[in-house]
């Protein structure tokens, strides 16, 4: 657990110092382009409304308008683009119970789902 802690705080300090060019991190960190054909195959949108994805109009879960600039991701989790990973690998261990599913996604997969969420500001 606490080395878990330090690489947090090590990934939010990178992002941290680089924090004016945050485009040029988010492109780094993963494939936006790729993240939204992720998001259309996996049907993220029958329960999301997504911007920029077509059909995206799911009132199950939240919005993911402007998903960069929120504070938390599910209310609990500090949102960075390490802890959307965890999220989007498994949203169960982060809030159990909760009714957003396991889709399965490989790491790879997390991290361009991120790329195109922070895209949304
Ligand atoms: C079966 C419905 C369902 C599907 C499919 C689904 N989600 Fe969710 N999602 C939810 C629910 C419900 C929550 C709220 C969980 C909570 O707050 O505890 C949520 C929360 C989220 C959040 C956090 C939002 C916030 O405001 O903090 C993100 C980001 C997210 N989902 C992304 C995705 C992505 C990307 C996909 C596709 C890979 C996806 N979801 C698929 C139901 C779903």
């Amino acid at each position: 657990m606490p080395q878990r802690f330090v690489r947090l705080i090590i990934a939010s300090l990178s992002i941290g110092l680089t924090g004016c060019h945050e485009d040029r991190t988010t492109v780094a960190f993963g494939d936006a382009k790729r993240g939204i054909a992720l998001i259309e195959r996996n049907g993220c949108g029958t329960c999301h409304i997504i911007p920029g994805v077509e059909g995206a109009d799911g009132l199950v879960g939240p919005p993911l308008t402007m998903m960069a600039r929120r504070i938390y991701i599910a209310g609990v989790a500090r949102n960075t683009p390490q802890n959307m990973t965890v999220w989007l690998q498994n949203p169960q261990a982060v809030v159990p119970g909760n009714a957003m599913p396991n889709m399965n996604l490989t790491q790879q997969d997390a991290r361009d789902v991120t790329a195109y969420l922070y895209t949304l500001r």
